[in-house]
């Protein structure tokens, strides 16, 4: 188990639970990759590689009597440059002459107990469990003199690998990366079908399935963050595989700037992965000594289908990305004002929204945007992080004193990362902000990006924000990001360092979060970019949420969630009850689905509750009740996904059960209504086959239309014992639903 070196076949091993990956060093010390996947035993890996003369193979000058070893054909840990391998490459690397080469040879390894860290990055930790080892192997370019740092962090129980790597300059010239990938990984045989997570804004994360093409297939951000649009998430899996069955690959990248994860099929069939920072207007110059370091990726590989995937990442994101007290505290059901006022409120609104709130069991309010600066749309103040006292006579002190005299806690919304071109701050610091010389900013949200590359502006911008949270009893921050990166120039790098801009704001990004998650470690922390639009791994070693979408339409939302689920567990997303008609989509739902779509996250409500009639806040009370007495199944129990979108378009169901398989509560929403409708069958999962379950509840919400034949019979039910195994694959026929958008909650318990 572990890592091991076997030095006289030359191998590298590193063992999971039930995976293995291997690395060999070739007759020139090239570091081949040999296998990852489902755990095998001992075997020479190499000689499933046999010599074959490729034409327009080229071979290296010391193999140019032996045709058949070519580096465009061999499966490669982390490519070279320019020297042979034609196929997706992760190096460019540049000398002073104008030359790009580079070619590794094998110089050193090392193996440590315990995770490595990388520095100004974040990366998946082992504080808990104490289990990961670390391999570091070092190559080296002879000519350039830079060497390559291959790192791999082994978790062997939570059956992940993680890999980085670290480009050092021990040459004497400086050198200019032009692309710096983190990883390459060579799947050598199998036939593929490639599942990414695309969107846009207000509809992130739906999941696509395509079989792989003979071609390279991108999904990539240059938005200077992780992206509404494609998510930093990329699974391959066999052309069989399904939620139960099947092998699959995971490769998630732990950052949250422009990202980029190639897959290519090559001339034999191979499949490449290669991923890591977008290298669109990226270079990075390297002086002697000096080094880089690219990011994470965080790789799973199962062959038990898509949901034994989604499981590792879950626990592995909730155990080893997240940290602090929050990973598995119970966290606050919240009430948001955003929906209830946008920029339109006073002290006095606020409190009465929390005096309703508090009066039916919410635990927390969060001031939304407009507190500060000049703030009454989203043109002007951002930056400015002063209170309004227009708005908060008194500042935030007599607020949240009256807040937490209801017995709630109070949160804040914050957009550091941007300023307003109508605020104090971008008056006293136009040069703060990403501009291009002469060119007139590209405007989005009438907002610009400040240079967070710049350590003047992460120091103010620490100064801010720790003032704002050191003096007011503040016990959770939304932490916004509401545009995307253009005119990308930093007032203080020097022409030939423009490329490092974009990269050297996340540097930026990330320390900010570090020192202020270091320094408050009770605040929790949410993230937000207009929604999901930098819902990434990255991200989640600060936020232990990130707001999933500004979509707050319930229906929308199981789409959403159901792509986001693929490799981000429930507890990451951010959910909420919000008022109807919807206003994104204008469409209504029953306030309890809303509820049941907002409990597959972290759970909150964004509306105004005193605007609802005494029986919706009955229920508002009754959902409350109902999460608290079901969170940490919820919360921090396995999940499954029952159905697909894609596939299943009457409803869709989804459950929860806890490790111990002792209790599962199964959520369906009826999506789409029929006539003389088929019967709403679910097949539980997850269960313990021969142990026996009660239905002990099955709670229909919202189902206005006149019950049709089968209600009466499917609520027989309740009470009733089943063995696991019945459950699972004989099923279970839940109430006959209709009308609009109607759900049911069955909740089982071991007998
Ligand atoms: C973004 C967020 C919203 C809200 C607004 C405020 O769009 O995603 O939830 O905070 O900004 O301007």
């Amino acid at each position: 188990m572990g890592i091991q070196f076997d030095a006289a076949a030359r191998t590298f091993t590193l063992s999971t639970r039930s995976t293995t990956y291997q690395m060999g060093l070739d007759h020139l010390d090239r570091l081949l990759h040999l296998y990852y996947g489902p755990a095998i035993g001992q075997g020479d890996l190499a000689a499933m590689y046999p010599p074959a003369d490729r034409g327009f193979s080229p071979n290296h000058n010391a193999d140019r009597e032996r045709r058949g070893i070519s580096p465009d054909v061999l499966p490669q840990e982390y490519t070279g440059c320019n020297t042979g391998d034609f196929r997706l490459s992760c190096l460019v690397v540049r000398e002073e002459n104008g030359a790009a080469g580079a070619e590794w040879r094998y110089a050193s390894h090392s193996i440590q107990k315990g995770k490595y860290a990388l520095t100004g990055l974040p990366a998946a930790h082992d504080e808990e469990n104490d289990e990961a080892e670390s391999l570091c192997i070092r190559m080296e370019d002879s000519v350039t003199g830079l060497a390559l740092e291959l790192l791999y962090g082994v978790f062997e129980r939570q059956d992940i690998i993680t890999r980085a790597a670290r480009l050092v300059n021990g040459g004497s010239q400086t050198l200019r990366l032009e692309k710096a990938a983190s990883m390459c990984l060579d799947l050598p045989f199998g036939r593929w079908d490639m599942i990414h997570f695309h969107g846009r804004h207000a509809m992130e994360r739906r999941m696509e399935r395509t079989p792989l093409m003979n071609a390279i297939q991108t999904v990539s951000s240059t938005r200077g963050a992780s992206s509404h649009h494609h998510n930093p998430f990329v699974i391959l899996c066999d052309r069989k595989a399904n939620e139960e069955h099947g092998l699959c690959y995971g490769v998630m990248p732990v950052y949250s700037g422009s990202h980029r994860t190639d897959v290519e099929v090559d001339q034999n069939g191979l499949t490449r992965i290669v991923s890591g920072i977008h290298d669109e207007r990226f270079s990075w110059q390297l002086a002697p000594g000096e080094a880089f370091t690219a990011p994470e990726v965080i790789l799973a590989c199962t062959e038990n289908g898509l949901t034994a995937l989604s499981q590792q990442y879950h626990r592995f994101i909730r155990h080893n990305v997240c940290r602090g007290e929050f990973r598995f505290a119970r966290r606050p059901v919240l009430i948001n004002n955003w929906e209830a006022t946008y920029f339109d409120f006073d002290s006095d609104a606020i409190v009465r929204i929390a005096e309703k709130a508090a009066a039916l069991g919410v635990e927390m309010l969060v001031l939304d945007d407009g507190w500060f600066g000049k703030r009454n749309d989203d043109n002007s103040g951002l930056g400015d992080w002063f209170v309004n006292e227009q708005k908060l006579p008194g500042g935030l002190s007599p607020l949240i004193e009256r807040v937490n005299a209801l017995g709630m806690k109070f949160g804040i919304w914050v957009e550091p990362e941007m300023v307003s071109e109508d605020s104090d701050l971008y008056r006293a610091h136009p040069d703060w902000a990403l501009t291009l010389p002469g060119r007139a900013p590209v405007m989005s949200r009438n907002q610009m990006v400040l240079d967070m590359g710049r350590p003047d502006v992460v120091d103010y911008l620490t100064e801010r924000l720790t003032d704002l949270l050191a003096n007011n009893p503040i016990a959770y921050v939304k932490w916004d990001m509401n545009r995307n990166m253009t005119d990308v120039y930093s007032r203080v790098l020097p022409a030939d360092r423009q490329g490092e801009a974009a990269h050297r704001y996340m540097l930026g990004v990330y320390k900010l979060l570090e020192t202020l998650t270091t320094r408050f470690p009770h605040v929790l922390f949410e993230g937000c970019a207009g929604g999901g639009g930098r819902f990434d791994a990255g991200m989640l070693a600060y936020f232990t949420q990130i707001w999933c979408s500004d979509d707050t339409d319930a229906i929308e939302r199981l789409v959403i969630q159901h792509g986001t689920s693929f490799g981000y567990p429930v507890s990451s997303m951010g959910a909420h009850v919000s008022a109807c008609p919807n206003h994104q989509t204008g469409r209504t739902t029953p306030l309890w689905t809303r509820a049941v779509a907002a409990m597959a996250g972290t759970f909150g409500y964004e509306l105004d509750l005193n605007k609802l009639s005494d029986e919706e806040a009955a229920q508002v009370k009754e959902q409350i009740a109902f999460f608290d007495k079901h969170y940490q199944l919820i919360q921090n129990g396995l999940y499954y996904r029952l159905t697909d979108p894609t596939e299943e378009e009457r409803y869709a169901a989804w459950q929860f059960v806890d490790e111990e398989q002792g209790e599962t509560l199964v959520n369906l929403v009826l999506t789409h209504p029929e006539a003389n409708a088929r019967p709403l069958h679910v097949w539980l999962r997850g269960l313990a086959p021969d142990a026996l379950y009660r239905v002990e509840s099955l709670d229909i919400h919202g189902c206005h239309a006149a019950p049709q034949a089968g209600l009466d019979l499917a609520m027989e039910g309740v009470g009733k014992v089943y063995s696991g195994s019945t459950l699972m694959r004989a099923g279970y026929t839940l109430p006959q639903l209709a009308g609009d958008y109607p759900s049911v909650q069955m909740y089982v318990k071991r007998v």
